[in-house]
């Protein structure tokens, strides 16, 4: 009886190992969404079958334009925390470089040691807000993302012809979903999206006809040229190096004219590129982190330890 288990055990064997190397095979050449961000969390990644034995793939990512994200940041106590959701949001995104610019005086400790420690390529730049322009109810981070585009256009002077790449401005405390990344990349001048959560509503988003913007849907300001958050919107590389003066404006410039004041340099409503499903779907949100209460910290140090936070 037990021998003949084993002849047939013997006779089955071939066969079985026969079926694990063609379904190896077969699983090793199934093809790769080329938009997909890096983890492959992305939406559209229906491609690929449950392959997860598969070995790891060079994906082609050299064949994608590269997303510079330009993010002001200031220290504050949330800082850190900020910063950490928005690497491990960005670390999942394929070919991205961060610039991050600290409205400081000089590059701090903290920044800096997360930046090396952050996983992914990133710029650390610093300039501070002139005291004067400290004031509720004056824009934030002009200088800073004026300093990120004076990197970027800087660092593609000297080399035609540009690699291909895109700009968008990630202000720390917004949430980006990874499917927004897959939007923006495909950007040819300027690309407009929903954003949530921001103008007094539970979104604003550009209305879309026939494929153009034809105007605003918004609870706050209307009459703006472009009425649109800083978190909706990417731009070319190639539009931000043939604009060179396009910047940021303190000069007359109010709380939420920065975006128009900005956009009208550089394009038109007309040329704009709806993306998000013809702008009805959100994927980034303009979450404001609530003002943390210290109300109990010591005045002076009681720890035993020093601890970053
Ligand atoms: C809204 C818009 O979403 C911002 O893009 C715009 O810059 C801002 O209004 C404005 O009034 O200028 P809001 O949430 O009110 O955003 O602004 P914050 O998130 O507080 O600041 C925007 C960015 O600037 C953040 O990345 C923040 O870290 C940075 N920031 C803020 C500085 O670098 N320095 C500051 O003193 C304040
Ligand atoms: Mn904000």
């Amino acid at each position: 009886m037990k021998s003949l288990l084993f002849s047939r055990f013997l006779l089955l064997l071939p066969w079985v190992l026969i079926v694990i190397i063609v379904l190896d095979i077969d699983s090793s050449r199934a093809p790769l969404p080329a938009l997909a961000p890096r983890g492959g969390g992305g939406s559209s990644g229906g491609a690929r079958p449950a392959a997860a034995r598969a070995p790891p793939q060079r994906r082609p990512e050299a064949a994608l334009p590269t997303i510079y994200a330009i993010t002001p940041t200031y220290s504050r106590p949330v800082q850190k925390a900020e910063l950490t959701r928005l690497a491990n949001t960005f670390r999942q995104v394929a070919r991205l470089h961060w610039i991050l610019v600290e409205d400081a005086a000089a590059r701090s400790e903290l920044v800096s040691r997360f930046v090396a420690g952050a996983g992914l390529p990133c710029t650390h730049l610093h300039v501070p807000t002139p005291r004067r322009y400290k004031r509720p109810g004056l824009p934030r981070a002009t200088e800073q993302r004026n300093a990120g585009l004076a990197w970027l256009r800087q660092r593609h002077q000297h080399l035609p012809p540009p690699q291909p790449g895109v700009l968008f401005f990630a202000d720390d405390d917004n949430t980006y979903s990874l499917e927004l990344f897959q939007e923006m990349r495909t950007t040819r001048k300027v690309s407009v999206w929903p954003v949530g959560l921001v103008g007094g509503r539970r979104y604003e988003r550009p209305v879309v006809e026939n494929g153009k913007v034809v105007g605003w849907y918004t609870g706050w300001r209307a009459d703006r040229p472009f009425a649109i958050d800083m978190a909706g919107f990417a731009v070319s590389l190639q539009v931000i190096l043939s604009h060179p003066k396009a910047v940021f404006k303190r000069r007359g410039s109010q709380p939420g004219m920065q975006e128009s004041d900005f956009l009208k340099q550089i394009t038109t409503v007309e040329e704009l590129e709806p993306k998000a499903n013809n702008c009805t779907k959100v994927l980034v949100w303009h979450t404001r982190t609530e003002k943390v209460n210290l109300a109990n910290e010591p005045k002076y140090h009681l720890d035993t330890v020093n601890i970053e936070v």
